[in-house]
């Protein structure tokens, strides 16, 4: 049987969580917001002002930290004066991207901050610069979060709210290289300094501009945009002109014209899945490294805000939908990235999953014909690690001889691990890649000790299982009594493709 070693200092301190690493993103896409988040006021649903309960029930579970919000490749096609007022005449736009549909736009501006509300999470509004003016995303801004007097503010107070919103993380642009303008790097950052000048800070609300970054490995990218932050005696933005900028990477098992079946799939497609899912260590450090050149005191923030799988859309579903089912194997390339994520809290500060619902790699699916929620293993994985949210990182130091398999032509290490501490409790998040070898765990502790540990397992027969209306609980997490307590630390033996998470005070 593999084994592996985990040696972790517990008295020596790494760089705190963000619980943004754990942010979340709903676009106009397919059933994420219409079906899904969004029912409507006359729906026979239990709603409030028209958001669906039970969607926000489950989520609430969760504590997201952050939802972006509208898009996506939809954001560059969204005018959010379209988005207010009476929903009836409100204008109606074909949204081009996803699948060609009428858009009527009811969920907008007011509807988005009573879904944040609901569920408790920050807004991360991503605004238009593909085709939208900079009149039109400074009003938005001005409209959102100025208090006092202004036409954007009696437009606001005319549409049924007093009071500002406090909005903090504000996109500019999303993926302008593709969807977003097809614009050159060198094009793009002379845009995101114009949008950010005039994205003020009304008041005290203070924004967190986000510019519009790379695909997966575009360094260049990412070095254009960081050639150009500075912004010297400016008034609104006294040191930069935008405080993170964005890199997107989906986990997929091979080209992108064959991403393959959510649910039907092999063990070759499950290990090169994971290989794809551990390249985001190599893409984080590679910008990492490139802002660092540019950025000694990481005063930007890198922000991941789009991650997760592709896969084909579900037979008979709209393929501009992107909907898909969600196995065990989302759920383990959930629980690799994050153990990735935690390692590189110094410069990440923030990540956004594709999409919250009934999109690509979602935490809930909804039925559109009976309306049935469930939840899916990617949840599980997000709930099980609320732990880590704005917890002080520990490394963890793997020491393995055969915990590995040969994928092509790469090594897939099949033991990942990541741990923290807060309030007095530590949380060890580990997971066994491998699809049939359990694997025995070692975890040295050092540096302090630790009382009883309470662990849960999160795990199924067979990768491809999934929870459905029928079988909503086949992949759900379980109490796991097998961690022993040693001199030095835990033992435990780690099944095959599974996710655990052990729990343990500070004695
Ligand atoms: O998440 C789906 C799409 O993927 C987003 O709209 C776009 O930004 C990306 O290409």
């Amino acid at each position: 049987m593999p084994e592996a070693t985990a040696v972790i200092n517990l008295d020596i301190p790494g760089p705190t969580i963000s619980r943004h690493l754990y942010g979340h993103f709903a676009e106009h896409l397919g059933r994420c917001i219409y079906g899904g988040f969004w029912v409507g006021e006359d729906s026979p649903l239990p709603n409030e002002g028209g958001i669906r309960l039970d969607v926000v029930e489950a989520l609430r579970a969760l504590d997201i930290p952050n939802l972006r919000w509208p898009g996506g490749c939809f954001a560059d096609e969204y005018h959010w004066q379209d988005g207010v007022g009476p929903r009836e005449t409100r204008p109606r736009m074909v949204n081009t991207h996803w699948g060609n549909v009428e858009e009527n736009n009811h969920f907008g501006t007011h509807e988005f901050m009573a879904l944040c509300e609901l569920l408790g999470a920050e807004p991360y509004i991503n605004g238009n610069v593909g085709s939208g003016t900079v009149r039109e995303m400074s009003e938005w801004v001005e409209y959102l979060t100025r208090d006092g007097d202004s036409p954007m503010v009696r437009l606001r107070k005319a549409n049924g709210r007093e009071e500002p919103w406090r909005v903090k993380y504000w996109g500019i642009g999303n993926e302008t290289w593709g969807c977003g303008g097809n614009m050159r790097a060198e094009y793009s950052a002379d845009l995101a300094r114009q949008y950010a000048t005039y994205c003020r800070d009304h008041g005290d609300n203070k924004l967190y501009r986000i510019a519009s970054g790379a695909s997966d490995d575009d360094y260049k990218w990412t070095e254009t945009l960081m050639q150009q932050i500075s912004c010297f005696g400016c008034e609104a933005t006294p040191k930069n002109f935008f405080q993170g900028l964005s890199v997107h990477h989906y986990t997929l098992s091979g080209p992108w014209e064959a991403k393959g079946s959510a649910t039907a799939f092999g063990t070759d497609d499950y290990y090169r899945t994971m290989l794809s899912a551990k390249d985001i260590d190599r893409i984080l450090t590679g910008h990492s490294t490139v802002m660092d050149l540019y950025d000694r005191g990481r005063t930007v923030g890198l922000v991941l805000d789009e991650w997760g799988t592709w896969w084909d859309v579900e037979p008979g579903t709209n393929p501009g939908f992107l909907y898909q089912q969600n196995t065990l194997r989302d759920a383990l390339v959930a629980s690799t990235h994050f153990d990735i994520f935690h390692k590189h809290a110094a410069r990440l500060h923030m990540a956004n999953i594709a999409q919250t619902v009934n999109v690509l790699q979602a935490m809930v699916l909804t039925d559109p014909d009976t309306d049935a929620l469930v939840l899916t293993p990617t949840y599980h994985v997000f709930e099980m690690n609320k732990g880590h949210h704005d917890a002080t990182s520990l490394a963890v130091h793997l020491r393995t001889d055969n915990a590995r398999r040969r994928v092509g032509d790469a090594d897939l290490d099949t033991v990942s691990a990541s741990a923290s501490v807060k309030d007095g409790t530590v949380l060890i998040s580990l997971t066994n890649l491998d699809a049939e070898e359990p694997v025995d765990l070692t975890l040295d502790l050092r540096g302090a000790t630790i009382g009883e540990p309470e662990a849960r397992l999160l795990t199924a027969d067979r990768i491809p299982a999934h929870n459905t209306p029928q079988a909503p609980a086949a992949v759900a997490p379980r109490a796991f009594d097998g961690v022993k307590s040693t001199g030095q630390g835990l033992a435990l033996t780690l099944p095959p493709h599974s996710f655990l998470t052990v729990r343990a005070p500070l004695a």
